[in-house]
């Protein structure tokens, strides 16, 4: 009986990585080709990749990698990130953003976000720069570009500091119609399955600098001056994207536009009836910006337990995503063991990221499963 039950229950998962049949079919196609080529990694379609990505978000290189962690890391490197340099960043961001620094020889010092739209917040960048301060990752959270970035990279060239854009959430994002990787030294994507663009595993780097993009292009494989010598110049690494990743990375590309209209008209649903509710508030887009909704944020009003909402959600088949995020870095036990962060320190983010939830969004839903989404949302404020 039970079981019968919960067959029937609509199920809204959180996230769903967009393939349409006929790009299914194309890819099947690349994948023949790529196999029959035998030319499996870094060769034309990776190319190809890196050509459109690059036009796309208005910047003169695209290097395509195995990750957007590894993306990150060379970014960190081509801007030659000594031992003891330190690297300002939010404190809710994803592990690699700091994972990052430290792998590639240096140390990230968190900073507070501004509440409003939970990226950082010019002042409290500008207050925590010191002599060690060596540059800058903003992340531009949940899809929705850093609106202070245009004043933090005035910062930066103040100080003579690095800005990296962490851009894993924000493929097509814009901010006065300049693209989310465009905006800093390096951004720095993601093509994990959730992002708004997968090519299952990946990443790419993106830079105007042309001895970023030649020194990226030689970490990210083994250190070699070429693809095809045997001359080691750098200590680099296995970071190759692969041809099969590429492939379908461009069938992804073509539908960008398509998969941020389509999560636009979901977050419009939201945004009419969440500001209606006494117990949630969402997170606005400020109009000089375009969003890709990675995320549509919530924020529930003190009083409200946001894991028993999300259990109850659950229990009627809405899947909530993972916030952005919870716990904020320097609550995680790893980075206060090695940075001896400590509850308090950022109180800000402690405060949002514990009361933030986020409802599901994908290209594939309707407006009618928004509309069920919000329904059910009601219903579980009624019950908690
Ligand atoms: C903000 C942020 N930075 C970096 C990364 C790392 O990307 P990847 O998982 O492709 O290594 C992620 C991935 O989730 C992320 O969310």
């Amino acid at each position: 009986m039970f079981e019968a039950q919960s067959m029937q229950m609509r199920i809204i998962p959180p996230v769903k990585p967009y393939f349409q049949k006929e790009d299914i079919e194309d890819i099947k196609n690349s994948i023949e080709e790529i196999l029959l080529s035998g030319m499996l990694t870094l060769h034309e379609y990776t190319r190809k990749f890196e050509n459109e990505f690059a036009k796309i978000h208005k910047v003169k290189y695209a290097i395509a990698v195995s990750s957007g962690t590894a993306a990150l890391e060379i970014a960190l490197r081509c801007l030659k990130l000594q031992e003891g340099d330190e690297v300002l960043i939010p404190t809710n961001t994803f592990t690699a953003t700091a994972a990052a620094v430290i792998f590639a020889g240096g140390r990230p010092v968190f900073t507070d976000i501004n509440p409003k739209t939970l990226c950082l917040d010019a002042e409290n960048v500008q207050n925590k720069i010191t002599s060690k301060t060596k540059g800058i990752i903003a992340v531009h959270i949940g899809g929705l570009v850093c609106p202070d970035i245009k004043k933090i990279r005035e910062i930066c060239e103040d100080h003579k500091l690095f800005l990296i854009e962490d851009a894993a959430h924000a493929h097509g994002s814009t901010i006065d119609g300049e693209p989310a990787g465009s905006l800093g030294d390096v951004g720095a994507f993601s093509f994990y399955p959730t992002k708004v663009i997968t090519t299952a595993e990946g990443g790419i780097i993106t830079t105007d600098d042309d001895d970023i993009n030649t020194r990226a292009r030689v970490l990210r494989d083994q250190g070699k001056e070429n693809f095809g010598s045997n001359i080691i110049i750098e200590l680099g690494y296995n970071w190759r994207m692969n041809e099969i990743n590429a492939a379908i990375g461009i069938i992804q590309l073509r539908r960008l536009n398509e998969i941020i209209d389509k999560r636009n008209a979901i977050a419009r649903v939201y945004d009419r009836e969440f500001s209606k509710l006494k117990a949630l508030t969402p997170i606005f887009t400020p109009l000089n910006l375009r969003n890709n909704y990675y995320k549509y944020v919530l924020v529930a009003e003190d009083g409200y337990d946001r894991d028993v909402l999300k259990e109850k959600l659950k229990e009627k088949g809405v899947r909530c995503g993972g916030e952005v995020y919870w716990p904020p870095l320097h609550l995680q036990p790893l980075y206060q063991r090695l940075l001896s962060t400590k509850k308090g320190d950022y109180p800000i983010a402690e405060d949002i990221c514990r009361r933030m939830i986020c409802p599901p969004i994908y290209p594939d839903m309707s407006i009618e499963d928004a509309e069920y989404v919000v329904a059910k949302f009601k219903e579980a404020l009624a019950e908690v």
